[in-house]
């Protein structure tokens, strides 16, 4: 038997710890998919003649906001409407920062209704509520860290929204083309997992990104994950992180253990029925990030 001395740099590079993370406090705000189907397609995933469970979808879904329960976030939920079957896929709703949410103005006209039902529950519940002027999807392209704010254009939100929301919620916006049609959205093809200034950790695919907005993500995050082409392919990506649980799909496998070895630690749902319409669990959710987390006025 060979035995290598403890201080050698195979021992040492073979038993890197990995790096400590923290579960940060996380509020939410999730809509139940009362009324979820899939009658339109504005993305690659969605057909309207393959059949939807709407029973089957608010299953899974109630297992995610359980989930979320159980790791101690602070869930709040939207009343859904009848005639808007996207808007379960609460991100898209706004971008909230510093108790500011910045509204969403939907690319296509079958979503443009769920832009006030988020504004008024966002203004009831104690939040400066600001218009937008250009089309933008909310979380669903601006992924926010502590001091940045990385945007996604390409298919859905466009560049001038970005320079807006700079203004708005007061930070830097880097923007990010995607290219993809299936990765339609920034929260599709990159996952924020620690937003700590000088830990902070990121995953993406960058096949679904253009060479200008690759260079960008090399240079600021030269440690991120690289997922599979398999598990992007599953909205593996589409996660919500509290900095050490992160809420993800069952399917992706391989991700989950790029997570384990990072620090981080894998909560896994199966959201299958609501893939039909492309999204995911952070599709679902919308992070409410108010200056004071636990004191949520409530209406
Ligand atoms: N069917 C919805 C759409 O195409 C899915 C939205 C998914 N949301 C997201 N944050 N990626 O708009």
């Amino acid at each position: 038997m060979t035995t290598v001395p403890a201080d050698s740099p195979l021992v040492a590079t073979s038993t890197a710890p990995a790096p400590a993370r923290f579960a940060a406090t996380t509020t939410v705000l999730v809509c139940p998919p009362d009324y979820y189907d899939v009658t339109y397609a504005i993305n690659p995933w969605m057909d309207p003649s393959v059949p939807t469970d709407t029973a089957l979808a608010l299953a899974q879904w109630q297992e995610l906001r359980d989930t979320y329960r159980s790791l101690g976030f602070v869930v709040h939920q939207i009343e859904p409407a009848e005639g808007l079957p996207d808007m379960v896929y609460a991100a898209n709703g706004a971008t909230v920062v510093d108790d500011v949410a910045y509204i969403a103005s939907f690319r296509y006209p079958e979503r443009q209704p769920e832009a006030d039902a988020y504004a008024t529950w966002l203004h009831d519940h104690g939040l400066r509520v600001v218009a937008s002027n250009y089309v933008n999807e909310g979380e669903g392209d601006f992924l926010v860290l502590d001091d940045v704010i990385l945007a996604g254009t390409g298919f859905r939100s466009s560049a001038e929204s970005h320079r807006e929301a700079a203004q708005v919620l007061r930070r830097e916006v880097v923007t990010l083309t995607l290219v993809r049609p299936e990765y339609y959205h920034l929260d599709t093809a990159l996952a924020v997992l620690d937003t700590r200034r000088g830990h902070e950790q990121i995953a993406y695919l960058p096949s679904a990104f253009d060479d200008a907005s690759l260079a960008v993500l090399r240079e600021r995050f030269p440690d991120a994950i690289i997922v599979s082409e398999q598990d992007a392919g599953v909205l593996g990506l589409n996660v919500v992180s509290d900095g050490l649980n992160v809420v993800m799909p069952v399917q992706a496998a391989d991700f989950a253990e790029q997570l384990r070895a990072d620090g981080f630690l894998p909560a896994v749902v199966n959201l299958s029925e609501l893939l039909k319409a492309g999204g995911g669990v952070k599709c679902c959710t919308m992070a409410l990030r108010f200056s004071q987390p636990t004191q949520v006025p409530h209406k």
